[in-house]
């Protein structure tokens, strides 16, 4: 989704936007632009295209202002093209807006503008914000800082939707000033200078010292001082967070793409996920969720919520929850479970997870929950994330940024930190012990199991430059092996470009066996022990129809018919999925890498899908 950088210090502010853009880049854009302030004029330049072409339109020219915004934007209203580009600016050119989100009511202001005269370059549902801006600012008597601040402020009390915006103004050559409300928007403190950004890898290489604002809260920047406002415009303190993530964990580290980086770094994102949660001998520990056994006793649902990879690991918590805590658990897509009218009450706890903790479906789901009474609690990867702050209660992955729009190493920590959460619950509801001890020791060994796994894989590279010229491939799985089977299809064919789909093992006779011809790939995951006999059957019935054969267990699954098995570490069957998941990611992988394709950022695909 759309990114927005700021710089307002000593240094050019050219190469630090361009700078800020490029480690956003990773969201998802079709166009960049940048505003700089030039001896109190504007320099807004705009392309359709990658950052890297903004960079040179922006090298042709000799920028030297030291106060600037950007943006990468993904089209939402309005089709990829300069004019569509951010930042707009107003009629008169006097204010410059970069904008992430959704002006809802931009038709109703548009038309309330065009009434007063104003008129419009572009398609956009922005454009509608700096006129406005500057609508109500020539309202204002005088024309002093607190009227700009107050224009905004009365500009956004008309938007309806969403937003995270950064504001120039030539009247004000030496300020900037930011607001957000259910966008993300973080402000970075530094020494003589500030940024602003919609996350915190973009500017860690600058500075460790972040300030999160919360919805409808402003901010006046300058060089020097950082100025809070509530929604009453009345001055707030604010704490800024020291971030403890090095800068070089958010690059890559060597490796060919952060996909790859990604994958690799599963061992240690699982080991940090476990953290002090899970220790040899002791009981689970989340002092974040006080949960008695009262209240678990109390829950009579639970829904799980969550968009693509995210809601694949619920899959596996829900199984988790309903054999082991006995506590009947659904899993419903955001997007669906915000319209769907779910029955939910004060006895319903309901547990979001989100990697990016930004994902506007996951939110708006979160925010119907917590309106019926129920008990909300988030999972995120991104401290201090949308949904960390609306929730009830919050936990987290300790994942480190992932880059890649395909997830990886959230996936496989969300579901190491479901598991513990759900032993957690056992415990709590004193659940039998020594079935919750085996899991326990399970996964404490995962992370080793995990590095074990991604050192002998060549098998897997070579298996997908045989077979990346197919058309489609089907992923089959009965039990837990299916979320396997549903993440891996997500994963190959948001990335490869190539037509899967996964299906229940137990439904190929219902209708999916019609497609199956000579040379058509079959993907099989055979680990949950009770039901690996009559996967075989099914997988039988495949090959008897011509197919080939791809098949992922940690048994010692023999059968000359099979046209490749790669076998991975056994583990307690409930964590299976955290393992049979690695070479199918890899699998995905090298079939785009042998296509050519850009594997960190597929096309049409967000990282954070910040609007509906
Ligand atoms: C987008 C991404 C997916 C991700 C999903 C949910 O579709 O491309 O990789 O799984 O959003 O994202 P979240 O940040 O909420 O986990």
């Amino acid at each position: 989704m759309c990114g927005i950088v700021g710089y307002i210090g000593n240094k050019k502010a050219k190469s630090i936007l361009i700078d800020g853009l490029t480690k956003l880049e990773y969201r998802g854009y079709d166009s960049a632009g940048l505003t700089i302030m030039e001896n109190e004029n504007f320099k807004t330049l705009k392309n359709k295209g990658r950052v890297k072409e903004l960079s040179e339109l922006v090298n042709q020219e000799s920028l030297t202002g030291t106060i600037g915004i950007a943006h990468t934007r993904w089209a939402t209203h309005g089709k990829p093209s300069s004019e569509n580009s951010h930042p707009h600016n107003d009629n008169s050119n006097t204010f410059s807006v970069v904008h992430n989100g959704i002006v809802e009511n931009h038709i109703e202001l548009k038309n309330f503008l065009k009434d007063h005269d104003y008129h419009f370059l572009s398609e956009t549902d922005t454009e509608v914000i700096p006129n406005l801006i500057h609508y109500y600012f020539a309202q204002e008597e005088n024309e002093t800082k607190e009227a700009f601040l107050k224009a905004v402020h009365q500009t956004c009390h008309h938007l309806k939707g969403s937003f995270a915006i950064g504001v120039l103004s030539t009247h004000f050559p030496d300020i900037m000033i930011v607001v957000r409300k259910d966008s993300p928007l973080v402000i970075g403190k530094g020494d003589g200078e500030n940024f602003i950004s919609s996350d915190i890898p973009a500017y860690l290489a600058f500075t460790r010292n972040f300030y999160l604002l919360k919805d409808n809260e402003f901010a006046i920047l300058s060089k020097e001082n950082i100025a809070f406002y509530d929604d009453n415009l009345h001055p707030l303190t604010k704490e800024s967070k020291k971030i403890e993530w090095n800068a070089t964990s958010a690059e890559k580290n060597g490796y060919e793409d952060f996909m790859l980086k990604e994958i690799y770094e599963q061992p240690t994102a699982i080991r940090e996920t476990i953290g002090s949660h899970l220790m040899a001998g002791q009981s689970c520990r989340f002092d974040e969720l006080p949960f008695t056994k009262d209240f678990l006793n109390s829950i009579q649902k639970i829904y799980i919520v969550a968009c693509g990879t995210a809601m694949h690991a619920g899959l596996t918590a829900k199984t988790m929850l309903e054999n082991i805590c006995e506590i009947p658990t659904e899993v419903d897509i955001a997007s669906e479970f915000r319209y769907r009218k779910p029955l939910i009450n004060k006895n319903t706890l309901c547990i979001f997870i989100s990697q990016s903790g930004e994902t506007a479906d996951t939110l708006a789901a979160l925010k119907l929950a917590k309106s019926k009474g129920a008990t909300t609690l988030a999972i995120s990867n991104v401290e201090g994330s949308s949904i960390t702050r609306e929730a009830d209660f919050v936990t987290y992955t300790h994942a480190g940024p992932e880059i890649a729009v395909a997830s990886t190493k959230a996936y496989t920590s969300q579901i190491t930190l479901l598991a513990i959460m759900v032993l957690y619950f056992a415990e709590i509801l004193e659940k039998n012990t020594s079935t919750l001890q085996d899991i326990k020791n399970s996964i404490l060994e995962l992370p080793t199991k995990a590095e074990q796994l991604l050192s002998n894989l060549t098998e897997i590279k070579n298996f997908a430059k045989e077979v990346y010229q197919n058309k489609d491939v089907f992923f089959l799985g009965r039990g837990l092996d299916y979320n396997t089977a549903a993440e891996s299809s997500l994963k190959l064919k948001e990335i490869s470009y190539i037509h899967s789909e996964a299906f229940f093992s137990g439904e190929l006779k219902h209708g999916p066996i019609a497609l199956i011809e000579n040379d058509t790939l079959v993907v099989s995951i055979l680990t949950v022990p009770d039901l690996i006999e009559k996967s075989i059957s099914n997988i039988q019935e495949v090959i008897t129809r011509g197919a080939k054969t791809l098949i992922i267990t940690d048994k010692n699954v023999e059968n000359t018919n099979f046209t490749k098995i790669i076998k991975i570490p056994e583990t307690n069957h409930f964590l299976s999925p955290i393992l049979s998941i690695i070479p199918l990611q890899l699998f995905a992988y090298y079939i785009t890498k042998q296509k050519g394709l850009d594997v960190d950022k597929p096309r049409n695909l967000a990282k954070s899908v910040t609007v509906e």
